[in-house]
């Protein structure tokens, strides 16, 4: 397997490099095993997240000297609107500085106390947002994706028969459906355009306006090329236009497939909607043609939006990602499958079989990531999501134990991912003498961003498996 040239070529370049191990050794340490804690320059390769990482064209950058900085209406702003309604066919647009403020907008907007919002999976902050506004979040996943090593094509989808049920057991409760794609939150997983027809008829059966989170939406209209009977000829930007015209609006983080380092928008269709949502922008967020963005950044985001959609960029972008998993399972690792589209995320329990799941297994393949190679990955375990038991103070798991490596937009080559692949296999040979984690200090809330671990020590270690 083969990875495609890049089509693009290095106009720019910024330096890395790699500490010495007993200078990583001790910077793990004092960040308290915790990868949040280190400091970007002693990180080597960074596959922490894919938002906001992007490296810009050069026309983006030449974009930036086209920014009209004035406080209303600037030029920027007018080609901004004019590129997001092009692709979405949304009349009423909403620049925002990043997605989580269209999550905000939205939910403070539309919800009250114990109303519903009901997604295939809500990332992160937008359960967050809905749960902020006093709305209960209800993830209908498609029972496809439980299983992680098959290859269905689509197991991002909605579980429609699911959405069925429970639209119709909570009339007028649902305020919204959000279609989240590609799905995060899943293993990255696309939406078919079948299953996003069939949500809408849903919805518009029980009159529940339906939105997308767009952070990937190219990537998702790719893999609907690719994979989805029919659409093979169709070029990508048509098959996202015709994914947005299905719904009624788009929260979108820009700096995803915005391909820019800050920035996003909330576009609707109803405007007495778009009203509301424009007075609260102006109170949190700013004016309504800046939204929070300078002129600059609206103007990286219009020239990102229009280039994420170019067939040359999107066939490398997933065959990267591909690659990258492809090599790790040759490895003997397990993968998420199919490989999603902007990450690969490795069931940690493949490579530490032996260390309990209370001792964080991703967590301790991140570390050994880090130590090894000066990698930073996120665990998306049991340090993120497991918890304990209140009353018998048992320890409750996540559902999976992932590390997510998530590969930057036109950023690294086949050599730095190539060294990701090394630097595992270096892992897989010494797992046996690697031990788990414990936490000395935890915060109530989102606690892996602020924790602090140590190692277990081996008798420790021995006195929990045996
Ligand atoms: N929706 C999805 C699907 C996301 O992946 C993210 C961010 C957001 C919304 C929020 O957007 O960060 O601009 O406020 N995901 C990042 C990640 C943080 O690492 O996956 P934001």
């Amino acid at each position: 397997m083969k990875m495609p040239p890049e089509p693009y070529r290095i106009k720019a370049i910024e330096s890395i490099s790699l500490l010495p191990r007993v200078e990583r050794e001790d910077r793990i340490r004092q960040a308290g095993y915790n990868i949040f804690n280190l400091v970007s320059r002693d990180v080597y390769i960074d596959l922490l997240t894919d938002s906001g990482t992007s490296a810009m064209s050069d026309r983006q950058w030449a974009g930036l000297m086209m920014g009209d900085e004035a406080y209303a209406g600037c030029r920027n702003y007018e080609h901004f609107v004019e590129v997001v309604r092009s692709l979405t066919g949304y009349d009423y647009v909403i620049p925002v500085h990043q997605g989580r403020v269209a999550e905000n907008l939205l939910f403070s907007t539309i919800l009250e106390g114990g109303d519903y919002v009901v997604s295939n999976t809500h990332f992160d902050t937008t359960r967050a947002n809905v749960q902020h506004k006093g709305g209960i979040a209800v993830d209908l996943l498609t029972p496809e994706a439980d299983n992680l090593q098959s290859d269905e094509p689509f197991k991002g989808n909605m579980d429609i028969d699911a959405l069925r049920t429970f639209l119709a057991d909570h009339p007028q409760q649902v305020k919204a459906c959000i279609i989240t794609v590609t799905n995060n939150a899943a293993g990255g997983q696309p939406v078919s355009m079948a299953n996003i027809k069939a949500t809408r008829e849903v919805c518009r059966a029980h009159n529940v306006p339906l939105y997308f989170d767009a952070a990937r939406f190219a990537e998702n209209a790719f893999f609907i090329q690719q994979r989805e009977n029919g659409y093979a000829n169709i070029p990508v930007r048509d098959i996202a236009r015709e994914m947005f015209a299905q719904a009624d609006g788009a929260l979108m983080s820009a700096k995803k497939d915005g391909l820019a380092n800050m920035g996003g928008f909330l576009a609707v269709r109803d405007e007495e909607l778009s009203g509301k949502l424009t007075e609260l922008l102006i109170l949190i967020e700013g004016y309504r043609t800046y939204g929070g963005l300078a002129g600059r950044d609206l103007e990286a985001v219009a020239r990102g939006l229009e280039e994420v959609t170019d067939e040359d960029y999107l066939k490398f972008r997933p065959a990267q990602v591909h690659w990258l998993g492809e090599k790790i399972s040759e490895l003997g690792i397990r993968v998420v499958r199919p490989i999603g589209g902007h990450a690969v995320f490795i069931d940690a329990r493949s490579v530490f079989p032996r260390i309990p799941r209370e001792q964080f297994p991703g967590h301790v393949l991140v570390v050994e990531l880090y130590r090894e190679g000066g990698i930073r990955a996120v665990e998306i375990g049991s340090l993120m999501f497991g918890a304990v038991d209140p009353e018998t103070g048992k320890f409750i798991p996540a559902p999976y134990e992932f590390v997510r490596l998530a590969v930057p937009r036109r950023v690294y080559t086949e050599s730095h991912l190539s060294y990701v692949v090394d630097i595992l296999r270096k892992i897989q040979d010494k797992k046996d003498l690697t031990t788990g984690y414990k936490l000395i200090y935890e915060s109530k809330y989102l606690r892996h961003f602020t924790a602090r671990l140590a190692p277990m020590a081996p008798a420790e270690q021995d006195a929990v498996v045996g």
